[in-house]
């Protein structure tokens, strides 16, 4: 029964990407190991202590049991960018063109804006959210609001700035209510993802809460179970790895020193193996 009181506290807390609790746990690859070195013990975000008035902010109610908006496939091919043009497309720019009018799930025609994603076209670190919010469909780029700001913080945290890196999300147009995307819209967008990964050849991905974890690298398990072990993603024949880690809104809502730890541990993993792959290729590291 969708209305019972566990049923809508589960999907506040899915929606919180903190939880897959009737999710099978899917067989996880091969862990790759971190690369070697001392970590320094302490936590550096440079954030705000626990006061931060965003965490204290009562989290508004949520539409619990309220089902995703139901997916229709358009009849009309008009609103969808043909394969063909997102695999001929040689750059991010060319990509964009091809795809920016792109209709072809219900959440295309009511986005303000389409977000596309920015940032190094040749990062070696990605970032993959899961869609974009109020802020950026004004906007039209991703992570500029409130959890934007506290991803700067912590891509600052490891030495690198935001446009080091390259930052994108599962779905290019905002779901209503900033709900989760159902699994078709998802799959709907995440062919341009692909070609993107496949255009700028990150050295690792990180993936911020449980819908890109799910959607782009297969593991539905819970972020709190998962967050931190290293998983991989194969793309276009070439297999990245991928740091899961909570989603900034998430780290907001619960800003403890646990999670802020937590967040802190991951991203320096994934910084350490984007150098040590820099290494491996005769490049410079960044810091
Ligand atoms: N949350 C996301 O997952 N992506 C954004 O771009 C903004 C907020």
């Amino acid at each position: 029964m969708t209305d019972h009181p566990l049923q809508a506290w589960r999907d506040t807390l899915e929606d919180l990407g903190v939880m897959g609790l009737v999710r099978e746990p899917m067989a996880a690859p091969e862990p790759i190991p971190a690369p070697p070195g001392p970590r320094p013990a302490d936590l550096r975000l440079g954030l705000r202590p626990a006061s931060n008035p965003v965490a204290q902010r009562p989290v508004p109610p949520r539409p619990s049991s309220a089902p995703p908006t139901a997916y229709v496939r358009p009849t009309d091919p008009i609103g969808c960018p043909p394969p063909e043009a997102v695999a001929a497309a040689a750059t991010l720019a060319d990509l964009e063109r091809a795809v920016q009018g792109c209709l072809a799930c219900p959440l295309g025609p009511g986005r303000l804006k389409f977000v596309f994603g920015e940032g190094d076209p040749e990062a070696r670190l990605m970032f993959v959210g899961e869609g974009p919010g109020r802020d950026e469909d004004l906007q039209g780029r991703p992570f500029v609001g409130k959890a934007g700001e506290l991803l700067d913080k912590m891509i600052g945290a490891i030495g690198l700035k935001r446009e080091d890196t390259y930052i994108a999300n599962v779905v290019k147009c905002r779901p209503p209510d900033n709900r989760t995307p159902a699994p078709e819209e998802a799959r709907a967008c995440l062919g341009y993802l692909h070609r993107q990964i496949e255009l700028i050849q990150p050295a690792v991905i990180v993936t911020l809460g449980a819908t890109p974890l799910r959607e782009l690298v297969g593991v539905g398990e819970g972020i709190t179970k998962v967050r931190g072990q290293w998983k991989r993603v194969r793309i276009a024949g070439r297999e990245i790895p991928v740091m899961p880690t909570f989603h900034p809104a998430y780290v907001l809502r619960q800003y403890t020193q646990d999670v802020r730890r937590a967040v802190w541990e991951d991203l320096k993993a994934a910084k350490e193996w984007v150098d040590k792959a820099a290494e491996d290729q005769g490049l410079k590291t960044e810091d």
